[in-house]
C-alpha cells in the first residue's frame, strides 16, 4: 500500500478519532487537526492533535480527510456535505489479500482480516479484529463492529451497524441501514431497516 499523507485532517473529536489517530501514525501518516461543530472541543487535544471547528468546506478543504464518527448516517451527511479529498487507512498489523478493494474514506483497525476478492465500500469501518472472508460485499457507510465475523459470500448494505462479536452465516444479506445487535448471529436474511439481536438473530419487534 502506498504510504499514508502526513497532512491529514481528521473529522469528529470522539472516541473514535483517538483510534484513528493512532492508526494513521501506526500506518506511516500524521493527523494535523481535527474539526468538530462542537465549541465545547474547540482548543482540546486529542493524542496532542488541536481540536478545531466548525466542520466547513473551506476549512478542510482539499486536505486529505478521514470522518472518524461512528454514526453511520452522521458519516454518510458530512461525507454529502464535504467536498474533501477522502483518504482510507488500513493499519499495518491487518491481513488484507492484494485481490481485495477498500473504497475512500474506509478506516481497518488493527487485528482485521480481509479474504479474498471481498469487496469494502466507501467511509466504512472495519473496527478492532474484524473479519471479512472471501467473496463478501460491504457497502459505503457500513460500521463492522470489533470482534465481528463475516463468513464467505456475505453482502452487508450500505449503512448497516454489526454490533460487537456478531456473526454473519455464508451468503446472507444484511439489507441496507439493518442494525444487528452486539453478540447477534445472523443465519437468514435481516431486512431493510431493521433491528436484530440474539442467538439466532430474530428481529426485535419479533420477539415479544
Ligand atoms: C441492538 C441494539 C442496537 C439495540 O439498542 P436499542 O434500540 O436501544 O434497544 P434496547 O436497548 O431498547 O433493547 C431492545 C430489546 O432488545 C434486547 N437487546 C438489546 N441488545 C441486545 C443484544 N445485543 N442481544 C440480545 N438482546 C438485546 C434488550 O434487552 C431489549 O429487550 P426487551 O424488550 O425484552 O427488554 C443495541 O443493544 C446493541 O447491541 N448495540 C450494539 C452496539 C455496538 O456493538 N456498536 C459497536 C460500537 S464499537
Amino acid at each position: 500500500m502506498k504510504s499514508l499523507p502526513d497532512d491529514i485532517v481528521v473529522v469528529g473529536a470522539g472516541g473514535h478519532a483517538k483510534v484513528v489517530i493512532a492508526t494513521v501514525r501506526e500506518a506511516g501518516g500524521e493527523v494535523v487537526a481535527v474539526f468538530d461543530d462542537d465549541q465545547t472541543r474547540w482548543g482540546q487535544q486529542i493524542l496532542g492533535v488541536p481540536v478545531k471547528g466548525p466542520v466547513s468546506a473551506q476549512e478542510i478543504g482539499a486536505a486529505p480527510t478521514i470522518i472518524a464518527i461512528g454514526n453511520n448516517r452522521a458519516r454518510q451527511s458530512i461525507a454529502e456535505r464535504l467536498q474533501a479529498r477522502w483518504v482510507s487507512v488500513c493499519h499495518p498489523n491487518t491481513t488484507i489479500h492484494p485481490s481485495v478493494s477498500i473504497g475512500p474514506g474506509t478506516v481497518v483497525f488493527a487485528g482485521s482480516v480481509i479474504q479474498p476478492d471481498a469487496t469494502i465500500g466507501a467511509h466504512s469501518i472495519l473496527n478492532t479484529a474484524a473479519s471479512v472472508d472471501h467473496d463478501c460485499i460491504v457497502g459505503d457507510f457500513v460500521h463492522i463492529g470489533p470482534g465481528v465475523r463475516l463468513c464467505g459470500g456475505v453482502t452487508v448494505d450500505e449503512g448497516v451497524l454489526l454490533g460487537v462479536g456478531a456473526k454473519v452465516a455464508p451468503n446472507v444479506e444484511i439489507g441496507p441501514w439493518a442494525t444487528a445487535g452486539a453478540g447477534a448471529v445472523c443465519v437468514v436474511d435481516v431486512a431493510h431497516d431493521t433491528t436484530v439481536v440474539g442467538v439466532p438473530a430474530r428481529s426485535v419487534e419479533a420477539k415479544a
